[in-house]
This record gives structure tokens, sequence and C-alpha cells, in this order.
């Protein structure tokens, strides 16, 4: 069993970064980014609500949120082990986990910080292709998929976020630095954060993050 937790800033790479920890360990990807935009997509009555944040590069409420995980940390497939990426992003979501884990009787075994400095974020965001059936991110300059427009994982049809603006990376960036950074001292604390230089090339990054998990 192995619960990880992926952490830095918006098109830090960390939705790149799971898909590889998926296919070494089998254990699930929980992005709440890729959740809300399914719920979106569905026209649910949470997607709707959420849309409005995320398209203004806000963080969407807490409650929402917490409501996510709690159920999808019940779900089967979480009891070998789950990769968080995106979640916790506030000092309450990660209490909230918290207590959540300890009454499952679980704990993290490692967050993984990637560490990329804000100026290399908006060319990162703006160049990004997303997969539209699993959600895997590629690059047209810095990760290009083998096919253009196609996904390497699933074939799925790439797209452009519409949250992947100029001005909405600002606004995502300042609500990072206001709201999430300071969870890196919360998981310090608990002895549990390892960093990664997030700015190498991808493959890099991975070796480091593999070798960090031994
Ligand atoms: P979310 O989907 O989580 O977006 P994010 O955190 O802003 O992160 P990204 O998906 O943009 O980046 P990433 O780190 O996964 O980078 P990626 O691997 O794609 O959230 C979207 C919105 O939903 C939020 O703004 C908020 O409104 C809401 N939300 C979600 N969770 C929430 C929560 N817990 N609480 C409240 N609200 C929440 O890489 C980025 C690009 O860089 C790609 O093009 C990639 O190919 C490229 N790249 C990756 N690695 C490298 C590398 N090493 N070198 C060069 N390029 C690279």
């Amino acid at each position: 069993m192995m619960n990880l937790m992926l952490f830095g800033a918006p098109g830090a790479g960390k939705g790149t970064q799971a898909k590889f920890l998926i296919e070494k360990y089998g254990i699930p990807q929980i992005s709440t980014g890729d959740i809300l935009r399914a719920a979106i997509s569905e026209g649910t009555e949470m997607g709707m609500e959420a849309k409005k944040f995320i398209e203004a590069g806000q963080l969407v409420p807490d409650s929402t949120i917490i409501g996510i995980i709690k159920d999808r940390l019940a779900m089967e497939d979480c009891k070998k082990g789950f990769i968080l990426d995106g979640f916790p992003r506030t000092l309450a979501q990660a209490e909230a986990l918290e207590v959540l884990m300890k009454d499952m009787g679980i704990a993290l075994d490692k967050v993984i910080s990637l560490n990329v400095p804000d100026e290399l974020i908006t060319d990162r965001i703006t160049g990004r292709r997303m997969c539209k059936d699993c959600g895997a991110s590629f690059h047209v300059e810095f990760n290009p998929s083998k096919v253009e427009g196609k996904c390497d994982y699933c074939g799925g049809e790439l797209y452009i976020r519409k949250d992947d603006t100029a001005e909405t990376v600002a606004n995502r960036l300042e609500a990072y630095h206001a709201q999430t950074a300071p969870l890196f001292a919360f998981y310090s604390e608990r002895g549990v954060m390892a960093e990664v230089d997030g700015t190498q090339d991808v493959s890099k990054v991975t070796e480091d993050m593999f070798a960090l998990l031994g």
C-alpha cells in the first residue's frame, strides 16, 4: 500500500508525473481538477457551481472539495493506495484529509513537491494540451504527444483547457501562493515532505521521484 501526494504550483507537472506513478505502482490518481472537469462536462449541479470558480482561476469552496475526496477515498480501488493530485489546496482541506485518513486507519507515506518557479509556469500552461478521455497532459513544445492531437496513453483527442489562459494563470498562481504554498510547512512538520527539481526534463523528474520512493 502506498499513499502519495503530488504537491506544487499549477503547471508544475503533477498530472504528468501522476501517469508514471500509476504505471509503476498500479494505484489510482485522484485529481480534484479532473473530477471537477468531468462534473462540468456532465452538467451536474456541482459542476455548474465549480465552473465559475475554475474559469476565474479561483479555488472551489472547501466543502465541495472535501465531499468529493471523502466519496473517492471510500472506493474499492483506493484500498491499495492512491496518488492525490491537486488536493489538498487549503489548510482546511489538509486538516479534513488528516481526520479522514485517521478514521480510515491510514496515513500519507510521502508528499512529493515538484518545485518550479513562477516564471516558467505561464509558458507551460498556455502550451498545454490535455486528453479529453483520460486527462493526460502534453505540451506542444516541451512534452509533445507522439501523434499530434492524440493522447499517447489512450488515443483520445487533445484539447486546450478553458482555464489555460495567461490571465487565469496569474489568478491561479496568486491563489497557490496565498492558500496552498503554506501546506509545504504543514507536511514538512509531519516528516513526509520530499522535494524534486521540477524544472528538469520530464524523464529526469520521474527518475528523481522514483529514487525518493525507493
Ligand atoms: P487542477 O486541474 O488541479 O489544475 P492545477 O493545480 O492548476 O494544476 P494543473 O493541472 O494546471 O498542473 P499540473 O501540475 O498537473 O501540470 P501538468 O502535468 O498538466 O485544478 C484546476 C482548477 O480546479 C483550480 O484552479 C481550482 O479552481 C479547481 N480545483 C481543483 N482542485 C481543487 C481543490 N483541491 N480545492 C479547490 N479548488 C480546486 O503540466 C503542465 C504543462 O507543463 C503540460 O503542458 C506539461 O506537458 C508540461 N510539463 C510537465 N512537466 C514538464 C517538465 N518537466 N518540463 C517541461 N514541461 C513540462
